[in-house]
């Protein structure tokens, strides 16, 4: 499995004012993982993942994505790159006034240049990924959260990127629907060989779906390890992330 890093995250700093949220803090990606990364709220994660795709200058430190050094990049090169990162944003982030189809077709839309025919086969293909075929004509008020989740998934892969970030895939769905979008996750890993990091506060999300794990604590990559070492630690600080 280590084959090149897909990301490679090396000695971040970010600072706010006073702040030091990230003091050096490493991460590397490798091509076909599932990386769980955890982390107490307000310790940096979302302010990691935004200098990871450039929306956030860091301080200090190197990022590479796909290869390619993130603070050297053009802005179309950004938008490029990212066109190859699929992001699973908290809470769905659908566009409200838009149909399931209009909301698939978006990215597609914006990033690259398909026929009427090919964007159908591609929404309808994204649609069947997630079993949600029926949903294409619906309001995503119409939707169930765990439904909604889904479809945010469908539109996350729809360019079909190499990299997929997921920020609490599971959060706020009941214990049967988060299983459910958890063997999803893993379907279509398996399904078009993604690289996945995955944010999450749940253990059993990241029991079932992690081939490794980081732990953000203290601005660092605190501790890092498959589940089982971590959840067996004797380190009361790793201890307390699987009470
Ligand atoms: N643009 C900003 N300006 C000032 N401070 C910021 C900014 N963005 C984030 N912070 C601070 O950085 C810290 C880390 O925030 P971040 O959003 O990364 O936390 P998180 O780990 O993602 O938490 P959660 O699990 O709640 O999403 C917080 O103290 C936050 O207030
Ligand atoms: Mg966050």
């Amino acid at each position: 499995m280590k084959s090149n890093p897909v990301i490679a995250i090396n000695h971040l700093y970010k600072s706010f004012g006073k702040l030091e949220v990230l003091k050096d803090f490493n991460l590397k990606l490798f091509e076909g993982e599932n990386l769980v990364l955890m982390g107490k709220s307000g310790s940096g994660k979302s302010v990691m993942i935004k200098c990871l795709v450039g929306l956030m200058e860091a301080d200090k430190g190197d990022i590479k994505v796909l290869g390619k050094d993130i603070s050297k990049l053009k802005q179309n090169e950004l938008d490029e790159l990212r066109t190859k990162i699929g992001f699973l944003f908290q809470g769905s982030a659908l566009y409200d006034s838009m149909t399931v189809r209009q909301n698939l077709e978006f990215p597609l839309r914006r990033h690259s240049h398909n026929t009427e025919k090919k964007t159908e086969e591609l929404v309808k293909e994204a649609l069947a990924n997630v079993g949600l075929p029926d949903t294409i004509d619906l309001m995503p008020a119409e939707l169930s959260g765990g439904m909604q989740r889904r479809i945010a998934l469908a539109r996350a892969l729809i360019l079909k990127p190499k990299i997929i970030i997921y920020d609490e895939p599971t959060t706020g769905l009941d214990p049967i629907t988060a299983k459910e979008i958890i063997l999803l996750m893993m379907n279509i890993q398996k399904k078009y060989a993604t690289s996945s990091l995955i944010i999450t506060h749940d253990v059993d999300c990241a029991r079932v779906i992690s081939n490794r794990m980081i732990l953000l604590l203290e601005g660092k990559d605190y501790a890092e390890g498959n589940f089982k070492d971590l959840a067996t630690s004797k380190d009361p600080k790793i201890k307390a992330f699987f009470k």
